[in-house]
């Protein structure tokens, strides 16, 4: 978008004066007036640094941008996605938000491919199977992975364990204290053509002594038919989506087998009902679009480059690794979509853990280190477990650290002063649901949308990643002794990989 940085200057350059506790007391409601929820979630921005005048100037921005119609766009399943043609529609796997035609097909589509699912996961369930093994990696793992580890009760029929790593040791681990009579796999890959996939779910196979209990997830059936897994236990996903917006699809699978299928369709659901409000929410009142503006803000604004996602929630431990891949392959880029170079900055690197852990490793630099980590914060107001004292106590150093963050403390003793002014986000969810999940992991996924679309770059491309798969597959040759590598370092390494020297 023209201008960007220019339309937060004179903001920036207004404000760089007045600390966080400054906008804050000068602005008492805005504890209540930056916040929205939306069904179970609750996002409060109080504790960033802007201030009512800046954000009109951002809303403006976003009016200028055409966010409501970006997200109309992207719902409706226009091509999003210039430069591989493609709309990216998961949006249709969980709900029919959008009414065009597009989207009512491929939400047919998904339909037709959850009832197979139920049927698949009734079967398994009819049979000796305990644990599964879900082969994928990227796009396919980070999601099923998050919400598995998130809501997998310890009653569940099946246990879900997850290989994504080409490293044998992962293969290794896995599979040790296994039993091959009474597991099955699952091999998820868009393309079916990822190596660390296909090598594993060789290793795999070799392991069950066939692929009779070998299921697929793939947009490529034909190739997984070509390893060996029967039409029948092969579920299909398409083009219009995308690998690291896929856990609605069939890639699902493992969610499915690890919660039941009426907890997955829930997850839907939620992701459903955020999907409805980035629709229809007027743009003040729109989860997504207060998010996205923030992330502009703090990046081109402020000049963070780093972002932090904290969850105070072990649940939730998985997700700075999920949301790590859905960011930063969506807008790690530096080219727009018209292919001129971005005049800004784009995604900040995204890191992150749980709370308190976190607490006792890295919150040091937060609080006291010379860069400034905007970063979201995440609490869920009621655990599952009982004990009271421990989740009050969670909760307690979640509130403490926002507001030490943000306030600081002034000392005589330089070390011993905590300068303040470090914004975050708190994100609220009431219960550790499917739904609640659901509905968080969308609001990411569309905040992300329109941080790209503000850019002007193609959120749902990563040709970045290309170029080493493909070195990769050429030096494995050479790494096992056939031929040479081009390039002179490389070449001098594979000679040390080979002999020590
Ligand atoms: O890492 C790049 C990537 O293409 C991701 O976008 C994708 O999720 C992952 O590889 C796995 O791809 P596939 O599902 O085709 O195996």
């Amino acid at each position: 978008m023209g201008g960007l940085r220019e339309a937060l200057d004179a903001h920036v350059r207004r404000l760089a004066g007045t600390s966080l506790s400054a906008l804050i007391a000068a602005d008492p409601e805005r504890a209540q007036a930056f916040a929205l929820r939306c069904g179970p979630l609750y996002v409060n921005f109080a504790r960033q640094r802007y201030d009512r005048a800046a954000l009109d100037a951002l809303f403006a921005i976003a009016e200028r941008a055409d966010l409501a119609g970006a997200l109309r766009r992207l719902l409706e399943g226009d091509i999003v996605n210039p430069t591989e043609a493609r709309p990216a529609l998961h949006s249709a796997l969980r709900g029919a938000v959008a009414q065009s035609a597009f989207a009512l097909a491929a939400r047919a589509q998904a339909v037709s491919v959850q009832l197979r699912m139920r049927e698949l996961v009734q079967a398994l369930a009819a049979s000796p199977v305990t644990d599964i093994v879900s082969i994928g990696i990227g796009g396919s793992d980070l999601g099923p992975r998050l919400v598995v580890d998130a809501l997998a009760q310890p009653q569940a029929r099946f246990r879900v364990h997850f290989l994504s790593n080409v490293d044998g040791h992962a293969a290794q681990r896995v599979l040790a204290g296994l039993d091959p009579a009474r597991t099955a796999a699952v091999m998820i890959s868009k393309t079916f053509t990822t190596q660390e996939t296909l090598l594993n779910g060789g290793i795999v196979r070799d392991w069950l002594g066939d692929a009779e209990r070998m299921y697929a997830v793939t947009a490529y059936p034909q190739r997984a038919e070509a390893f060996g897994i029967a039409p029948e236990r092969v579920l299909p996903m398409w083009d219009w989506v995308g690998g690291r917006y896929s856990l609605w699809s069939a890639v699902g699978f493992p969610i499915a087998l690890a919660l039941g299928m009426e907890r997955f369709e829930a997850l839907l659901e939620g992701a459903a009902a955020l999907d409805a409000h980035a629709l229809q929410a007027p743009l003040r009142e729109n989860l997504p679009v207060w998010h996205a503006l923030t992330a502009v803000w703090n990046r081109n604004g402020l000049q963070a480059a780093t972002q932090a996602v904290l969850p105070y929630d072990e649940r939730l431990r998985l997700l700075p690794a999920y949301l790590q891949q859905l960011v930063m392959e969506s807008l790690g880029k530096s080219v727009r979509i018209d292919g001129a170079s971005v005049a800004v900055d784009t995604a900040p690197v995204w890191w992150g853990g749980a709370g308190t852990d976190t607490q006792h490793s890295f919150f040091q630099a937060l609080h006291q280190g010379t860069q400034v980590v905007p970063a979201d914060f995440i609490g869920v107001r009621q655990a599952a477990h009982g004990f009271e004292v421990n989740h009050a106590a969670l909760l307690a150093n979640l509130l403490a650290q926002t507001e030490a963050l943000a306030n600081g403390q002034d000392s005589e003793d330089p070390h011993r002063r905590y300068p303040g002014n470090r914004p975050s986000t708190l994100l609220l969810l009431d219960a550790l649901t499917p739904q609640a999940l659901g509905m968080l992991i969308a609001f990411y996924e569309h905040s992300v949308y329109l941080q790209a679309v503000l850019w002007q770059i193609n959120a749902f491309d990563q040709f970045g990643v290309e170029l080493g798969k493909q070195l990769a597959s050429r030096l494995l040759p050479a790494l096992q002794g056939q031929g040479q590598a081009d390039d002179p370092v490389t070449q001098a390494l594979l000679e040390v990989l080979r002999t020590g020297e």
